[in-house]
C-alpha cells in the first residue's frame, strides 16, 4: 500500500468534523485520518483535544480487531500510523445506530429519567444522519416508508448492533470500563452490511467501573476538564500504552 500524500487535495474524499478520508491506490480501500478537532451540539461547540486523533484511531483499531476476531465484519484493515488507518471502502447508510445499556445523555433529558438508570434490556435507537437537521431520532417506519432502508436491513442493523454490544460490553468491563452507550454507523461492501466509522471515547460513553468517573467525550460536552487524561486512560486500559 502506498501512503497517499495527504497534502494532495485530489486524494481527499471527504472531511468530517473529526476525520478526513483519503483515496489510496487501491480503489477498494480508503485511508482515514483521525483529527484532534472536537465538536458538540451539532458543531456549535468547537474545540481541540490534544492527542484525541491518535487515541480514537488506536482505540477503534483495538475494538474493531476484537469484533473481527468474534466474526463481526468491520471496515478496519490495519493501522497505518498512530492516527491513520486503512479501511475497506463502504457505501454508507445515512443512519446512526445507538445502543444504550444505561440511561444517559439525550435519553435522560428527553424522558426525564436520571442518568445511571438501568433499563430492563439494552435499547436500540436510530438517528437520521443530517447535520442541518441535527441528526433527528427516527423510528423504523420512518426509515422504511421514506426509503432510507428496507425493513430487513433495519432488522439486520439492530441485530448487528446488539451483537457488537454483546462483544464489547464484557471486553471493556474486563478493563474496568462500563459501556454505558455507543453509536455505530454501517455501510455496504460486497453485498453485506459492514461496521464502519469509529468506536472511541467520542462515540461511546465509558464510565470507570469502580468510581463512575466519565472517561469519554462528555468531559468536553459538559466542560468537565481532564479531557486529554480521560482519553489517554482509555487507550492505556485497552493497550497498556499511554
Ligand atoms: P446521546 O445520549 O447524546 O444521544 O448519545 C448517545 C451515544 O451516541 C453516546 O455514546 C454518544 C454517541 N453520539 C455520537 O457518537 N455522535 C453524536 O453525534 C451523538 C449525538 C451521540
Ligand atoms: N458529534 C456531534 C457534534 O459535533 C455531537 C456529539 O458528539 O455530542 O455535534
Amino acid at each position: 500500500m502506498t501512503v497517499p500524500d495527504m497534502t494532495k487535495e485530489h486524494d481527499l474524499v471527504y472531511e468530517g468534523k473529526a476525520k478526513r478520508v483519503y483515496r489510496t491506490q487501491d480503489p477498494r480501500h480508503y485511508l482515514v485520518e483521525f483529527k484532534d478537532d472536537a465538536t458538540a451540539q451539532d458543531g456549535r461547540k468547537k474545540g481541540q483535544i490534544r492527542g484525541k486523533g491518535a487515541v480514537n484511531c488506536q482505540v477503534s483499531a483495538v475494538l474493531f480487531s476484537h469484533l473481527a476476531s468474534r466474526s463481526i465484519p468491520t471496515h478496519f484493515i490495519r493501522l497505518e500510523s498512530e492516527n491513520t488507518m486503512v479501511v475497506r471502502r463502504l457505501s454508507m447508510l445515512p443512519l446512526e445506530v445507538v445502543v444504550r445499556n444505561i440511561v444517559a445523555g439525550s435519553l435522560a433529558k428527553r424522558l426525564g429519567i436520571a442518568e445511571g438508570t438501568k433499563p430492563a434490556f439494552p435499547m436500540v435507537e436510530f438517528y437520521y444522519k443530517d447535520d442541518a437537521l441535527g441528526d433527528p431520532l427516527v423510528v423504523e417506519d420512518h426509515i422504511v416508508a421514506l426509503g432510507i432502508a428496507a425493513r430487513d436491513v433495519v432488522a439486520s442493523l439492530r441485530e448487528a448492533s446488539c451483537a457488537v454490544n454483546r462483544e464489547l460490553a464484557p471486553f471493556l468491563a474486563e478493563r474496568g470500563l462500563t459501556l454505558v452507550d455507543f453509536k455505530l454507523e454501517f455501510g455496504w461492501c460486497d453485498g453485506g452490511l459492514v461496521l464502519g466509522d469509529e468506536i472511541s471515547p467520542d462515540t461511546c460513553r465509558l464510565w470507570d467501573s469502580a468510581t463512575g468517573e466519565r472517561l469519554d467525550k462528555d468531559r468536553f460536552r459538559r466542560d468537565m476538564g481532564g479531557i486529554e487524561e480521560a482519553y489517554t486512560e482509555v487507550l492505556r486500559r485497552l493497550t497498556g500504552r499511554a
